[in-house]
């Protein structure tokens, strides 16, 4: 066995892998928790770098320039772009480019060709070009050392901001593209196992007792992460998932249900989860969700101003979450870079169960720190 595992590694593919990250919290009873892990196509590092200058701005015009203090810095945009040039690096070959994967129309495109431009500025040598996955399958191929080439580039990082959800692959080509970009030697952002590591199951599966622990030895870390978990419950038919059935029934408005997807607008909520529960109950598709504890974040008031609202916006009560920006380059034994870059804040209606700011129910919004 032990034979065939060194045949195995020795066939060359990419080892390294690179995630832009971004972690999700948001406040219960004034502790942090987490929502949940972000491995692909985390967004809105590029508006939310702009948000705080748009804060500093308005703290400015108001003649306010002693709170500026309160306004934390904001690297997510270089952070994230930094770390797709450090992977460039490591492909170590000049003539590489940085290939985005980019969906058939990019609604977030304010926020995604930021992360170009912020290339071009920090290393106007390295190219930056954006295929779809339906243009990948039409004019990507490898070359016998298994490098990417599409369109006569040969690709050192494959950014990744499409890709996450099936409706983004038409046809089995769209799959055969992603498989192919795999096999290559590009770097992913993410690669398949970081893609995997955000899924909503295994974030359930760090939350079982002694997972964590096969990753941390040092107790304090250890405590200081499982304070950031609420609990998360598989719904296998087994004991524990028959546990999470009657939790569920019993008080579904202590719990969101949700599905393994990305892009928000799939969770169940509030008495909606007891019909869902009661209806996949005993069919096999109930193992596909995961039930999570409901956070409650205390209420703040504010003003949201968005467009075609009033032209004097209500007070209103509002919660927010917190994203926490993060770069991880690694391969299987050392990780080479792993560091905190910035943040972004999203704020919605106290009253909204989700908070997208694509789907209009979420506004970005900044931190204004101050001593408790
Ligand atoms: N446990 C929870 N408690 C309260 N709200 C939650 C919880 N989980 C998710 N939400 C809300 O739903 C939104 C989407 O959930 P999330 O798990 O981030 O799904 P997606 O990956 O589709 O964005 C979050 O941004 C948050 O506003
Ligand atoms: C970069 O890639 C090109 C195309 O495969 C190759 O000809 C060249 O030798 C590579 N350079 C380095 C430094 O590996």
């Amino acid at each position: 066995m032990i034979v065939m595992a060194r045949v195995c590694i020795m066939v060359w593919f990419q080892r390294i892998a690179l995630g832009l990250l971004r972690c999700d919290y948001m406040l219960h009873e004034y502790t942090l928790k987490q929502v949940e892990m972000n491995t692909i196509a985390s967004s809105f590092a590029g508006i939310s770098t702009a948000i705080t200058q748009l804060d500093r701005f308005i703290l400015t015009e108001i003649g306010r320039l002693d709170s500026m203090e309160h306004i934390p810095p904001n690297g997510a945009l270089a952070g994230l772009c930094n770390g797709m040039l450090d992977a460039w690096k490591m492909y170590n070959n000049k003539t590489a480019i940085i290939l985005f994967i980019v969906e058939d129309v990019t609604y977030n495109i304010c926020d995604q060709r930021f992360h170009e431009f912020e290339i071009r500025r920090l290393n106007p040598h390295v190219k930056v070009i954006r295929r779809t996955l339906t243009q990948m399958a039409d004019r990507a191929s490898l070359s016998k050392d298994k490098e990417l080439i599409v369109d006569g580039n040969i690709v050192g990082v494959i950014y990744f901001r499409s890709g996450y959800e099936t409706a983004a692959y038409h046809s089995q080509r769209e799959w055969d593209a992603r498989l192919l970009m795999e096999r290559s030697k590009a770097i992913k952002c993410p690669s398949i196992q970081y893609h995997l590591a955000g899924t909503k199951k295994v974030q359930q599966e760090l939350c079982k007792p002694g997972v964590l622990e096969l990753f941390f030895d040092d107790a304090k870390k250890l405590e200081s992460i499982r304070e950031l978990f609420v609990g998360i419950y598989g719904l296998e038919f087994d004991d524990a998932g028959n546990q999470a059935v009657q939790l569920a029934i019993r008080n579904p408005e202590r719990y969101v249900l949700k599905p393994q997807r990305e892009g928000g607008g799939n969770n169940i909520y509030g008495f909606k989860i007891k019909d869902a529960i009661m209806g996949m109950k005993d069919s096999k598709e109930r193992t596909a969700w995961i039930l999570m504890e409901k956070i409650c974040p205390p209420l703040t008031r504010g003003y949201v101003v968005r467009p075609g609202g009033p032209k004097v916006p209500p007070l209103s009560n509002l919660v927010s979450e917190l994203g926490i920006f993060g770069v991880i380059i690694g391969d299987a034994e050392h990780i080479m870079v792993n560091k905190q870059v910035g943040h972004m804040l999203r704020t919605k209606d106290a009253t909204a169960d989700e908070g997208g700011v694509a789907s209009g129910l979420g506004t970005l919004d900044g931190p204004f720190l101050v001593d408790d």
